[in-house]
């Protein structure tokens, strides 16, 4: 771990890992900051011990964020502030109960995530890596008329479950691909934004039943844990390939693992799994159908700069007792 001088006046922050130079160097330029240096996360005592008595901390979304947390960081703590824009490592009615603002990093993380998505999206249509791997093991002898073959993604039918910033990003790339484009949503968009994208608002169900791919961009939330079970898998096509950049446990990966196996679905793409890390053994990398990579969809040295100053910005002005410029809980500022 490193520090930087205590200095009157300045704030005692906790950045719970090294984060790009654009947030941290004004971080440690106006803080007494101590950052965690590991590779990995700082265990959860470590963690507790860390925050104590500070004004402000800089989370990841591997970093636990609870009433435990909150008790032991005390009651000078001013700011969390999460390098996501997904939040559900923080318990924010908690922090909201106390008067503690929580900031994320929305926005400049959409298109670098839709990016991916469709990287994921055409890798497990056209078994890129799947190709990858027969290659490499010698597997290639001749041009096979039917060798790993897959479906078109130029004018198929993609189903976008969440058309938040995220969703919609996606189906802006969909739109020079001349796919049908379905979405669902708890709130349907406005009309024009459904023109916009030619989308059309449709049921999970019958998303689920006419895409020949399907993207999840929800938050995960009670509602959404497991949206995907076998009972949703079992209504796509036989053909359709799943992909998921928004949380692991919003698929029920035993579900998903029966699903490929048994073809009742015919590929997945996975940037996130439930857990994270997901074991080396995990039955669903014995699968050739599935691809995964480690939670890397905001992963461009671009975006992760702009979370990083995002996310200091957010942690300064929260030290400083300023409203911060992404928080996710403005209900704290009420009556302020
Ligand atoms: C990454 O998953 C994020 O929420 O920013």
């Amino acid at each position: 771990m490193t520090g930087t001088a205590a200095g009157a006046g300045r704030p005692r922050v906790f950045v719970a890992r090294r984060i790009p130079d654009d947030g941290l160097l004004p971080v440690v330029e106006a803080c007494d900051a101590r950052v965690w240096e590991g590779e990995l996360p700082p265990p959860r005592g470590e963690l507790l011990r860390s925050v104590e008595g500070c004004a402000g901390v800089l989370t990841l979304l591997t970093d636990r964020v609870d009433d435990e947390f909150l008790d032991r960081a005390g009651t000078g703590l001013r700011v969390v502030s999460n390098f996501a824009v997904g939040f559900d490592n923080i318990d924010v009615p908690a922090c909201t109960r106390r008067g503690i603002p929580v900031g994320n990093t929305p926005g400049v993380l959409t298109d670098t995530t839709a990016d991916l998505a469709w990287a994921l999206l055409m890798a497990a249509g056209r078994r890129v890596a799947e190709g990858d791997r027969f290659v490499r093991a010698g597997r290639w002898r001749t041009w096979g008329p039917m060798l790993l073959m897959g479906p078109d993604v130029h004018g198929g039918t993609l189903g976008i479950v969440g058309f938040g910033r995220i969703g919609q990003a996606v189906a802006r790339r969909a739109m020079g691909f001349g796919m049908t484009i379905l979405y669902y949503d708890t709130r349907r968009a406005d009309a024009a934004v459904e023109t916009g994208f030619g989308a059309t608002f449709v049921s999970l169900e019958e998303l689920l039943a006419r895409s020949d791919f399907v993207s999840l961009h929800v938050n995960l939330t009670d509602e959404t844990r497991h949206l995907v079970n076998a009972e949703r898998l079992g209504w796509m096509k036989p053909t359709a390939v799943l992909v998921n950049t928004s949380r692991g446990p919003v698929v029920d990966q035993g579900a998903l693992f029966e699903a490929l196996r048994d073809g009742v679905i015919g590929a997945a793409a996975l940037d996130v799994t439930d857990p994270e890390p997901m074991a080396a053994d995990d039955p669903l990398l014995s699968l050739d159908n599935c691809l995964v990579v480690p939670h890397i969809a905001s992963a461009s040295r671009a975006t992760r700069g702009k979370m990083a100053a995002m996310a200091a910005a957010n942690l300064l002005a929260g030290v400083r007792g300023e409203r911060l410029p992404t928080p996710v809980n403005p209900e704290v500022y009420e009556g302020r």
